[in-house]
């Protein structure tokens, strides 16, 4: 018996919302839309990234709180690009914008625009021996982020994993790249978080007892501030 080769369903989806996912066509972006994307954005006052969007709610509260911003998220996963646009549509939101794809594609999205931000929410750990040369917190992408971040633009990061946290601290720090100006290995029993948006795997690790390391760095030198 012949099996026929199962598709994502979400792979037709995502096509069903191009005022929130920008359009593709065999892995590439169109050329148009990607103009489209560029005057939306700059008829903001700026840009916002997020790099593993997921399923959007971080996102779609930023978008809500700050109309003015345009907010470009990269997520891999078409459920969670398809459930961010639906949420997004409901919420009436033109302010923003999901790129299904890696973050890595970064520099053919934006061209010549800057960002005053980005967001790095709980990133894959890639916790195994062996597997952390796929982590996005690395030299290789942090040098990506720092040549489309505006001057003082910031990074946010928040993660479940140790680890990661720790070497990821260690990096920023030693890159010329950023400053490290916010800093804890307990976001919800520090200042800090007064300003922050619970996202979909911070409730789900909160609700698991663990703690959240959190990082804000600005691209350029500032006063530095830590909690540890
Ligand atoms: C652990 S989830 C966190 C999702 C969301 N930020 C949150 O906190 O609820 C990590 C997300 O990053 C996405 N992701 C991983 N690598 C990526 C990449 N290179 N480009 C875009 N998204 C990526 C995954 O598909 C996944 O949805």
């Amino acid at each position: 018996m012949k099996f026929k080769k199962w598709r994502n369903p979400y792979m037709d989806l995502v096509t069903t919302k191009p005022s929130y996912i920008l359009p593709q066509r065999d892995d590439a972006f169109e050329d148009a839309a990607l103009q489209t994307l560029r005057e939306r954005i700059s008829q903001h006052s700026s840009l916002i990234l997020e790099i593993g969007s997921g399923s959007g709610g971080h996102l779609i509260s930023l978008a809500e709180r700050n109309p003015d911003i345009f907010y470009l998220g990269f997520e891999l996963r078409y459920k969670r690009v398809f459930r961010t646009a639906e949420k997004a549509e409901l919420q009436g939101l033109s302010n923003l914008t999901i790129v299904r794809g890696d973050a890595r594609m970064l520099p053919g999205i934006l061209g010549e625009l800057k960002a005053s931000g980005c967001y790095i929410n709980f990133p894959d750990p890639w916790g195994k021996k062996g597997w952390k040369k796929h982590r996005i917190m690395n030299e290789e992408y942090l040098s990506l982020l720092y040549q489309y971040l505006s001057p003082e633009g910031f990074l946010s990061y928040k993660t479940d994993h140790q680890e990661y946290f720790r070497s990821t601290v260690e990096l920023v720090e030693r890159l010329p790249h950023f400053e490290v100006i916010e800093h804890t290995e307990h976001l919800h029993e520090s200042p800090f978080i007064d300003a922050n948006i619970t996202t979909e795997f911070e409730s789900l690790f909160l609700s698991q007892g663990l703690p959240i390391y959190y990082l804000k760095a600005l691209r350029g030198g500032e006063r530095s501030q830590r909690v540890l």
